[in-house]
């Protein structure tokens, strides 16, 4: 069953007023609702409401006994057309809840997950996102801690009440009940609201909460500077559960996080990690207002709160962190994954028009390319404009659910403009490939820019400047917004503009000719050809101003490198390395840039490449180019990088800062380039000597590379067996840091380990996930990866759908390779989806991979 965008209808009902009762067991709880309704004028004579896996026990109407028509996903009953009260009691099974959607339990505690469509499971109910109300909430159990959403009421022995004032739709709802301990602090918001912050965790792990209830306080204080949102509670609780799908999710007041990105201490966590545990509780917090205050109409809305948020969040580690690597790391990842997407089977614009099971669209198009949509539009409406448009969004559907034509209008109105060619890029799929070329006629340079673009021309912001010939700056940034599927503008010194003409004509000249340096800060997500040379591109990465151009000429540097090696057997150019060479000794540069900067192209990006190129990629010879290019790289930065690695020792305490996190990637950079000519005494020497987990983490994936781990596994997993987000990291580095089918045994072999448990995905991610993308590892000849991941999607389905549905993502590239490999994909495939009653959602994906 397809649900599409166009049958929208209204509920015919307004939800009033919801009390939930919660008779807490495991294997039996009892569910008490009574909702108020009160129809709309469309109202039918009878009601459906949305009802998964629950066992009715009663069901009343005012007061009166009703027998509803049960079907596998509701009941639909008969009401009058007046306001009424509806009352059921509902059982329900949480410690039998593989699925984790709805109510279940992770170690001993109970929690909820009701986005997207969870709630239906916990209760019968309109589990639609328009339908909006007040919730309260009484929790009966013995267990020492029992929350839910809002401001508590009053609690007893035994129970406790909630009542949150602020109506919402139930994919907010959340309970959580369990023997919890929390690290607490008190927020104060501009508007004078004394706020209880409790960051909850397990007996145990209390000391490591500690940087992410800084993260919430410093969320809170950039909401109020940034975008001038106010926290709307009495308290704002976050608990950490071990077993959790997802990242994490914003109920209102509860937010509930997988404890990957709650628990961190110097000893457990890296750097990365501490990155994200920021990011992701201030992305959660933020939803208060882009998602809560202000949720969606319906599920083909999500990028109006998911984009919306990841800007917000972005913005946010810009400001406590690099702007420009965090734009990089952005820039790495919408290239990795979303124009990935964009260029298969499962391509979808931000927001999509049909779906069969929308968990199954928290993509990355949704997320971080719905954020990019937003970002372009803050660019080429200029940040006042931008500022009071979103002013005017929150001012208006404050309390609504709303669309992403009422967010764009805000913009429209307060532009006074019709901004129509921009809207496209929420409603198609696609990258667009832009092309620029230039003329110089000896005094002016013309610039020529076109789109490609599926379903018509969209606008495109790209923000370009001018580099003279020793790569001074002669042009400062301006953006260019490209709205028709050709421009051209020129360049006017005399008043340092850009003008649009026409196209140029005469006999181009060479001498002398300005460099542009085109989509600066990565403005818009596009694929751009600007048909420069390899010297132009080393002038750019030496001297451009802007420094995601610089790191961008770097990689487009490098990645020919390595296509080189792959496809021609040739040597990458020593101009390049020895550019990369005075990148990566410029102590002017912030390490974190240096550090990426050493960063090569994933073995996907080089297959991607290749495919785009119309060739084959095959998964062996990209993998040895890449220790070759690796081995070309360290005997040439030999020296430099051992006076790096000295250089950049730690000289304080572990602290988590940026500027820390960026010494600390360098470093680590070096070490593992150096290891390929000086071999595993540094990595050793570092693994026993680091006093934090970024390093530790580093030395030992080194040492693996290198085949001399066995004592420092065997440390590690005797420090951190009891510690599950620990033991994840062991498990996914033993299988992500060896080389190509030995990949696979290695996920294969981890799997048969006692510690290996199917039913936490986070572990299953760790072993099965990185194997996945192991690019040389999945896509071995034998086809055993493939063999691999069909054999545990097929049994993990029934238990966990939403795991083993994401599971099947990385055969979304099975056309680019060669037809022995398409062949072993498409059985692999085939029997997945030939499986006995296969979930929708896994049976959607293996769909759309197939049919695409
Ligand atoms: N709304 C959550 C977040 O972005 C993610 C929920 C994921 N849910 C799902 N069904 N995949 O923070
Ligand atoms: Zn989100």
């Amino acid at each position: 069953r397809t649900t599409r965008l166009a049958d929208y209808r209204p509920f015919g009902w307004r939800v009033t007023e919801v009390h939930l009762t919660f008779r807490l067991a495991p294997g039996a709880t009892r569910v008490l609702s009574r909702i108020r309704f009160a129809p709309l004028d469309h109202a039918p004579a009878r009601m459906t409401l949305d009802g998964e896996g629950l066992t009715l026990i009663s069901a009343l109407i005012d007061g009166a006994p009703v027998s509803p028509d049960l079907t596998t996903d509701g009941l639909t009953v008969d009401v009058p057309p007046a306001p009424f009260l509806w009352e059921a009691e509902v059982e329900i099974a949480p410690e039998g809840n593989t699925a984790l959607e709805g109510l279940y339990m992770s170690g001993g505690i109970y929690c909820t997950q009701c986005e997207a469509e969870g709630f239906r499971r916990i209760t019968y109910y309109p589990d639609r996102p328009d339908v909006m109300a007040p919730f309260t909430v009484r929790i009966e159990s013995d267990l020492p801690v029992l929350l839910s959403n809002g401001n508590p009421t009053g609690s007893g022995p035994g129970f406790a009440e909630w009542h949150d004032p602020w109506p919402k739709p139930s994919y907010l709802f959340a309970l959580v009940a369990g023997n919890l301990v929390a690290t607490s602090a008190s927020f104060q918001t501009a508007e004078g609201r004394d706020v209880e912050l409790n960051v909850w965790v397990r007996p145990g792990d209390e000391g490591r909460t500690g940087y992410a209830l800084d993260s919430l306080i410093r969320s809170m204080r950039w909401d109020e500077d940034r975008f001038g949102r106010v926290y709307d509670l009495d308290v704002f609780n976050i608990v950490a559960v071990d077993d959790f799908n997802a990242g994490a999710m914003e109920n209102k007041g509860l937010n509930i996080f997988n404890s990957k990105y709650v628990l961190a201490s110097p000893e457990t966590a890296t750097d990365r990690d501490f990155e994200g545990i920021e990011a992701v509780v201030a992305h959660e917090y933020f939803h208060n207002w882009t998602g809560n205050r202000i949720t969606c109409r319906d599920w083909f809305q999500l990028c109006l709160k998911e984009g919306l948020t990841v800007y917000r969040d972005q913005e946010f580690t810009s400001d406590m962190r690099s702007r420009a690597v965090k734009r990089i790391e952005d820039a790495l990842l919408l290239r990795a994954a979303q124009f990935r997407e964009d260029a298969g089977p499962l391509a979808h614009p931000p927001r999509p028009d049909t779906y069969v099971e929308i968990n199954n669209f928290y993509t990355v198009t949704v997320y971080e390319k719905g954020a990019e949509v937003v970002r372009m539009l803050a660019s080429v409406l200029g940040p006042e404009t931008f500022a009071t448009g979103l002013e005017l969004y929150f001012a208006r559907h404050d309390g609504h659910a709303a669309t992403i034509e009422e967010f764009f209008a805000c913009f429209q109105e307060v532009a006074g403009d019709t901004l129509d060619g921009f809207a496209r890029w929420w409603t198609e799929a696609g990258t667009p490939r832009v092309t620029v070329s230039r003329h110089w006629d000896g005094e002016t340079l013309t610039l020529s820019v076109r789109q490609e673009t599926l379903g018509g021309p969209r606008w495109i912001p790209l923000a370009v400047g001018l580099l003279g010939p020793d790569g001074e700056e002669i042009a400062p940034t301006t953006l260019l917004t490209l709205k028709d599927t050709e421009a051209h503008w020129r360049y006017v010194p005399s008043t340092a503009t850009w003008e649009t003409c026409s196209a140029p004509n005469g006999q181009p000249k060479t001498d002398g000719a300005p460099l542009p340096s085109i989509n600066r800060g990565f403005s818009a997500p596009v694929l751009l050809e600007a048909g420069m040379t390899d010297a132009e591109r080393r002038l750019i990465f030496g001297h451009d101003t802007d420094p995601f151009n610089r790191w961008d000429a770097g990689r487009q540097l490098i990645r020919a490198g390595f296509i080189g090696l792959v496809t021609e057997d040739r040597e990458p150019d020593p101009e390049t390395l020895a550019a990369m060479g005075r990148a990566v000794r410029d102590d002017a540069l912030d390490p974190a840039f240096r550090a990426l900067v050493m960063g090569l192209p994933s073995d996907d990006d080089i297959a991607q490449t290749l495919a785009e190129a119309g060739r084959t990629p095959d998964p062996d010879l990209i993998e040895t180019g890449r220790e070759r290019l690796r081995e070309a790289i360290a005997a040439l930065l030999a020296g430099d990088l051992r006076r790096l690695y000295a250089d950049l020792a730690p000289v304080g305490p572990y602290r988590p800062d940026a500027d820390g996190a960026g010494r600390r990637a360098l470093r680590c950079a070096a070490l593992s380039c150096l290891s390929v000519v000086d071999g595993p005494d540094a990595a050793r020497a570092l693994y026993s000597q680091a006093d934090n987990m970024t390093e530790r983490l580093a030395a030992l994936s080194v040492l693996l590379r290198l085949g001399a781990a066995e004592d420092a596994l065997a440390d590690f997993h005797a420090r951190w067996s009891r510690t599950p987000d620990v033991l994840d990291k062991w498990f996914a580095l033993q299988v992500g840091s060896v080389k190509g089918s030995r990949a696979v045994e290695t996920a294969l072999r981890l799997t048969r380990h006692p510690d290996f448990d199917w039913r936490r995905p986070n572990r299953v991610r760790s072993v099965l996930g990185t194997m996945l993308r192991h690019h040389a590892g999945f896509h071995s000849a034998d086809g055993a990866g493939y063999k691999v991941a069909a054999d545990w999607i097929v049994r993990l389905d029934p238990a966990n759908p939403q795991l083993a549905a994401g599971l099947t993502s990385p055969f979304q590239t099975w056309r680019r390779y060669d037809g022995d490999r398409q062949g072993m994909m498409r059985d692999a495939l085939e029997r997945i989806a030939s499986a006995d009653g296969l979930s929708r959602d896994t049976s959607e994906m293996v769909g759309r991979i197939l049919g695409g």
